[in-house]
């Protein structure tokens, strides 16, 4: 069992507006909870570092996740083809490591209040979408496009105290979802966000607790190409880092 979810940013740079990459050899780390993968296998090798758990998982075809696992004997490291949930978190257990490859698409950029950001390649069922936010405005919104549609659209709302989810196809607004376990969100907090993407929907973590999923509407999600991200305002800052998982 993986408990703990950590994030290893081997990234190259990609199409943004922004002018800050991770360099490769940046980890952000951020605890949380099992990560379950569609196909995982297990590789034992004795003392393995992060980075040697990562490099394999490079070497493979869709490998998404990797796990380093020391503390029931030698080590071993669990590579997987996509992430299916992050799971049931119970932090009193000894974690495990988990690290995702992918690459960062923006941070902290200085740049316009609104961030179109192409996406690196199409989007796919294991893949990982992390954001870190911080909630400088009362409306902030997230939103994964098809030229100018919107496949997914989630918006926090201050003033609701919900966040909502719509998709916009074919020219038509799609039914408006919400509802939230619970909204004790305050201005200029830090949040992450993060999608998994599953074969029926996006599952959507907030600070690593299950919010809310989206059942896809758009048959081809690799047809999505486009990350948005806005505030209210003309807030620059919000988005402290996008993050996607390597496919
Ligand atoms: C890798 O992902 C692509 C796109 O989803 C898929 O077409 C291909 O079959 C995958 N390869 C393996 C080995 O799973
Ligand atoms: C977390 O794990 C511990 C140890 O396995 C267990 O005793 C406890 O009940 C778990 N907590 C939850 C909320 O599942
Ligand atoms: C963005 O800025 C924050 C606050 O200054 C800093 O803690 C964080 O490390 C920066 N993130 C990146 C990805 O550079
Ligand atoms: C918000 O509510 C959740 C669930 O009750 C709780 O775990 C979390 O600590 C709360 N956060 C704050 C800042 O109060």
């Amino acid at each position: 069992m993986i408990l703990a979810f950590y994030i290893v940013l081997l990234s190259t740079p990609s199409s943004t507006t922004g002018e800050c990459y991770l360099t490769p050899s940046t980890l952000l780390i951020q605890p949380a909870g099992r990560v379950k993968g569609l196909t995982c296998e297990d590789v034992p090798w004795s003392a393995v570092t992060t980075i040697q758990c990562a490099m394999l998982c490079l070497v493979r075809e869709n490998c998404t996740v990797v796990s380093k696992d020391c503390q029931t004997g030698p080590c071993q490291c669990t590579l997987c083809q996509g992430v299916d949930d992050l799971g049931d978190f119970n932090s009193s257990v000894l974690p495990a490591e988990v690290y995702i490859i992918g690459r960062v698409l923006a941070a902290n950029l200085t740049v316009p209040p609104r961030q179109t950001i192409l996406l690196p390649g199409p989007v796919v069922e294991g893949q990982v979408f992390r954001f870190l936010l911080s909630l400088l405005s009362t409306k902030m919104v997230l939103k994964l496009m098809i030229d100018s549609q919107f496949a997914f659209l989630m918006e926090i709302r201050f003033w609701s105290r919900n966040v909502v989810r719509n998709s916009l196809l074919g020219g038509k607004w799609g039914q408006q979802e919400q509802g939230v376990p619970y909204f004790n969100f305050t201005l200029n907090q830090e949040l992450e966000v993060i999608f998994v993407v599953t074969r029926l929907e996006y599952k959507v973590y907030f600070d690593s607790v299950p919010f809310f999923n989206f059942q896809h509407r758009e048959p081809g999600l690799a047809r999505i190409n486009i990350l948005e991200a806005y505030g209210s305002g003309d807030d620059i800052g919000y988005l402290h880092s996008a993050f996607v998982s390597m496919q």
